[in-house]
């Protein structure tokens, strides 16, 4: 039994397959409409979402099967004190797998740990969110199509932003892959990502401030909102939430086929007016969400679709 917790979990091989799975989903769904018919998915989250949670469960309604859940904390057990790992040999009773997003760092390992289920990491405080890394790369791998030979942006709050740290470690194995990180100095990209994953392997990166200094050179940017719920004081946030705000003017500065990504929610970071341009991809990667949490409920369940 398999579970999902780094992006890093799958091989370069077993990720092209898994991409090649969702990209054959989004060809035929009609093929897949039954392939889990009579399994169940439960959705435990701990922490507020929009998109995991109900793609996770359109993802398992699109291949016939049900779905159960909770959306927060307090409408849980966790709310009289009940620990993950309780949680979870509940869960294992009445599911066949199931998502997991907590707040704290390394819950849904522990959870793994003892469940007879798959388990997905569905977001784990600032640390990982491996489901949007599958997202982004089945986005990028679609609408560039490579995964090397790229130069990414990533923009705004890459001290708390998960995404970006998974992504990062996603993309470093594949080859020439150029990393720009554009922050404020508060917001930095943590120094372990650094040396652990770019400069152990001589991967190129550079750290900039100003967007408008590096636009020219992206094939990708990859914006990020500033993490209210991870900081220690409102006034921090405030001070730092409208730093970058991507407008027409900016895009301007951009190729014509670079592409703007974003995990969303966003706040102010990106101007609504930049939505009709057509290098904005971020609502097209909301739809390559579902594809890729389809194929990988299959993956995990080991069910194979002729
Ligand atoms: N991208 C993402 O994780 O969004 P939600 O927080 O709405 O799930």
């Amino acid at each position: 039994m398999r579970h999902l917790m780094s992006p890093l979990d799958f091989s370069v091989e077993e990720l092209d397959q898994l991409l090649d799975l969702a990209n054959d989903i989004e060809k035929h769904p009609e093929k897949y409409a039954h392939a889990c018919d009579g399994k169940k998915l439960a959705t435990l989250f701990y922490e507020p979402s929009t998109r995991t949670r109900l793609s996770f469960e359109a993802a398992m309604m699109n291949l016939g099967g049900n779905i159960f859940g909770f959306s927060s904390a307090a409408s849980s057990s966790a709310a009289k004190g009940e620990s993950v790992s309780d949680t979870i040999r509940m869960i294992s009773c009445y599911a066949d797998i199931c998502a997991m997003r907590h707040p704290k760092e390394g819950a849904p390992m522990v959870a793994s740990a003892v469940s007879s289920i798959p388990v997905i990491n569905a977001g784990d405080g600032g640390h990982q969110h491996p489901t949007q890394t599958l997202t982004d790369l089945l986005t990028i791998r679609s609408l560039k199509g490579r995964l090397n030979h790229l130069v990414i942006g990533l923009c705004g709050d890459l001290k708390f932003g998960r995404t970006v740290h998974s992504l990062v470690r996603a993309l470093a194995r594949y080859e020439n892959v150029t990393f720009v990180f554009i922050s404020p100095e508060e917001l930095k990209i943590p120094s372990y990502i650094k040396e652990d994953v770019l400069e152990s392997s001589h991967i190129p990166y550079k750290e900039v401030e100003r967007i408008e200094d590096v636009m020219p050179v992206l094939d990708i940017l990859y914006m990020t909102r500033v993490q209210r719920e991870r900081f220690f004081n409102e006034e921090d946030y405030v001070r730092l939430k409208n730093f970058y705000i991507l407008n027409n003017k900016k895009m301007k500065l951009a190729k014509e086929d670079m592409i703007v990504m974003h995990p969303l929610p966003r706040v102010n970071e990106i101007s609504v007016e930049v939505d009709k341009d057509p290098r904005a991809a971020y609502f097209r990667q909301v739809q390559y969400g579902v594809y890729v949490r389809m194929a990988l409920i299959l993956t995990l369940l080991e069910v194979k679709v002729c």
